[in-house]
């Protein structure tokens, strides 16, 4: 069997060009910036306005990374779309294909919430190590807005939109060098954006259920404790993969949810606040966007540099968690 490495060759990102901050929460819900600030370490988030498309917000962070990667939309075999707000339920990596003119890529949505885009890169990184593609555009991207009820106070405050891709292609010199995926289904009910069927009488025999999707509800605390001990253990076993300690980091790019969780997660494994990546503060939680996001961002700050070794884990609703230790960048840059 073809053994193929994987070079992370390009990011980008996107996100709407309203930015909300704490005090404009606070005309809406009962809460003020201070405690916003001091438990989550959130400032602004970006919304996305009533015309703005996920599929165009991911597009854009797409073309980016495409264009630093310098892969024409056509040389694209694959495009994962990781998301839990698609526009359409049937999925909307097909109008990003679309929109991005990618014609010879197979697209497709994957849903694993603020998890999905370490899922998707590690999902786009089978496709290139058997040999069966060569160019994949990953991209996280989420409109949580949307879902979100605006009255409560527990969860409004935490979330944004937007969205970060990135390029994995094929190489010889393999640049990602472990990973450890999650899943525990038995505590799903502490983060849900679930469907509520409405019984509906078709005929006296036949009765289906029509609903609506209801807003998220969150266990913040149950959500906070599990962060805190599971991603260290998992980002462990991928340096365990990697064979490699966590001094061996540069970066640390965890899914921004909360500056409390990145203090505590950092602490644990001994990395120094320094090398900790933290954009939350301007965008908040951004799902399966937010560590692109952060991640494009760094790279174009010049703060991550080619062949840096960057570790990132994403976290949540599933529940689902998972790291993943890659080096940035095409191997002869
Ligand atoms: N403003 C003011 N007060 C508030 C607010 C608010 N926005 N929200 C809650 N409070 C109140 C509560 O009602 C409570 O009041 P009470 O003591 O009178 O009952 C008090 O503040 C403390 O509430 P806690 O829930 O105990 O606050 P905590 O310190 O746990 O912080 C938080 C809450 C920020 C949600 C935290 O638990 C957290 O970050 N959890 C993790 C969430 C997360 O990481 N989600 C990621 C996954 S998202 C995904 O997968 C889509």
């Amino acid at each position: 069997m073809i053994n193929t490495g994987i070079a992370i060759a390009g990011s980008g990102s996107a996100t709407p060009s309203v930015s909300v901050d704490n005090h404009a929460l606070s005309q809406l819900v009962e809460t003020s910036d201070e405690w916003i600030a001091s438990r989550t370490g959130i400032r602004y988030r970006k919304l996305a306005s009533a015309e703005t498309t996920l599929s165009a917000i991911a597009t854009r962070a797409a073309q980016q990374a495409l264009s630093m990667a310098q892969v024409d939309p056509s040389e694209i075999d694959l495009i994962l779309l990781a998301t839990s707000t698609a526009d359409d339920l049937f999925g909307s990596a097909g109008q990003v294909q679309a929109q991005l003119g990618a014609t010879q890529a197979v697209a497709f949505d994957l849903t694993a919430a603020c998890s999905g885009f370490v899922f998707g890169l590690v999902t786009a990184a089978q496709f290139i190590r058997t040999g069966v593609y060569r160019n994949v555009l990953l991209i996280g991207a989420d409109v949580m807005s949307r879902w979100v009820d605006w009255s409560d106070r527990t969860t409004c405050v935490l979330f944004g939109d937007g969205a970060g891709a990135v390029v994995l292609q094929a190489s010889e010199c393999d640049r990602l060098l472990g990973f450890e995926l999650r899943s525990d289904g038995n505590q799903n009910a502490c983060l849900n954006l679930s469907y509520q069927p409405q019984p509906k009488a078709l005929t006296d025999q036949i009765t289906i259920g029509q609903g609506n999707y209801q807003s998220v509800t969150m266990n913040g605390q149950e959500v906070y404790r599990f962060a805190v001990t599971k991603v260290p253990e998992v980002i462990e076993k991928a340096l365990y993969r990697a064979n490699m300690g966590a001094e061996g980091i540069d970066w640390l790019i965890l899914h921004q949810a909360n500056q409390r969780i990145m203090d505590a997660v950092a602490q644990r494994l001994n990395i120094p606040a320094e090398k900790v990546i933290s954009n939350l503060a301007n965008y908040g939680n951004t799902s399966a966007a937010s560590i692109p996001l952060a991640l494009d961002e760094a790279v174009r700050e010049g703060k991550i540099q080619p062949g840096d070794v960057i570790a990132v884990s994403g976290f949540g609703a599933g529940l689902s968690w998972g790291a993943s230790i890659f080096q940035w960048g095409k191997p002869s840059s």
